[in-house]
């Protein structure tokens, strides 16, 4: 599904409007991944949909938010695989559907509401048993596809990533990368990446878009031990090389905050990039945090990993 490997390229403007005009500032687009609008889950969704796990499936079932990307990509495999696709869905049924909620539809979906976003995991299973009960084969797919399998897609990303950095000169002393997280499949699988291929000189900033600094250290870990554990690799994974930050989130997921509306700003005015609202901007406005408190330096390699979104714009 994923057009591979997607671009990398300089952010000289962005980082000459940030006031560190030697900046080794890079972005790396997986907004360009391509399948069904692109963006992180594309890679997430490759693994769990592999041709061996879909024998005799007849429908895929996954869970999100009214505007879940995730739901998007997901949607669109059933599509593309000619198979029926149920999402489950908090919040209320959109009058007029916009952005992802918009596109779910269009791909076909069967959208099932519950009122708040703890009743998703219930339902999901409930939807399966249904399904099953009248002789469909259902395939579940974890809210993000942040599992142990998901992950594998954005380990492969990483190698794919030091790859092209290979390319570039000189190395620097430290590379550092920054990723919007939230059910964390890609910043495990990041890790597990790095831990393979014994890169100690990179820092991953996993920046939250809702939960704890805590609770995404704790989650990706988990979902990168798991990664681990099917590639029957039990290396030491490189924890001390992910540092997870809360402190964009702001009033909560989804809530813009003045640091991300300026990052989407300045993405766009000095770049050309489109960020999203949710899950990017987020991770920009970091990153704009880092630079302008001396965080990073020019003696640094600075990436941020565009993990699309767009759709969440048009809202
Ligand atoms: C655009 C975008 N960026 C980043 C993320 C975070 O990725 P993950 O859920 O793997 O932490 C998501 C999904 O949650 C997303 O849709």
């Amino acid at each position: 599904m994923a057009n591979l490997p997607t671009p990398i390229r300089p952010l000289a403007r962005l980082a000459e409007a940030l006031g560190s005009p030697a900046l080794d500032l890079l972005v790396k687009l997986d907004s360009e991944t391509g399948f069904g609008l692109g963006g992180n889950k594309v890679r997430k969704l490759e693994f769990e949909l592999a041709p061996d796990r879909l024998e005799g499936i007849t429908c895929l079932i996954t869970a999100g938010g009214p505007q879940s990307n995730h739901c998007r990509v997901t949607a669109a495999a059933a599509a593309r695989l000619g198979l029926r696709c149920v999402l489950i869905v908090n919040g209320p049924e959109p009058e007029t559907p916009t952005g992802n909620a918009l596109l779910h539809r269009l791909f076909g979906a069967e959208i099932v509401t519950v009122p708040e976003r703890q009743d998703r995991s219930t339902q999901l299973q409930s939807t399966a048993v249904d399904i099953e009960l009248e002789g469909g084969h259902p395939l579940v797919i974890p809210i993000g596809a942040s599992t142990g399998l998901g992950s594998l897609g954005y380990a492969a990303a990483s190698i794919e990533l030091f790859k092209q950095l290979t390319n570039q000169k000189p190395p620097p002393e430290r590379t550092v990368v920054f990723v919007a997280s939230s059910s964390c499949g890609t910043l495990a699988g990041l890790l597990l990446g790095i831990s393979l291929l014994k890169l100690n000189h990179v820092l991953l900033v996993g920046v939250s878009a809702d939960m704890s600094a805590t609770e995404i250290e704790e989650r990706t870990k988990q979902i990168a031990c798991e990664g681990a554990d099917l590639l029957r690799w039990n290396g030491p994974l490189l924890m001390d090389s992910i540092k997870t930050i809360d402190d964009q989130v702001g009033g909560g997921y989804g809530l813009s905050t003045a640091a991300s509306h300026e990052a989407l700003r300045m993405f766009a005015l000095h770049e050309g990039l489109v960020l999203d609202p949710t899950y990017t901007a987020k991770a920009a406005a970091g990153l704009i945090s880092w630079v302008r408190t001396g965080m990073v330096s020019d003696l640094d390699r600075v990436v941020f990993l565009h993990t699309g979104g767009h759709p969440g714009l048009f809202t």
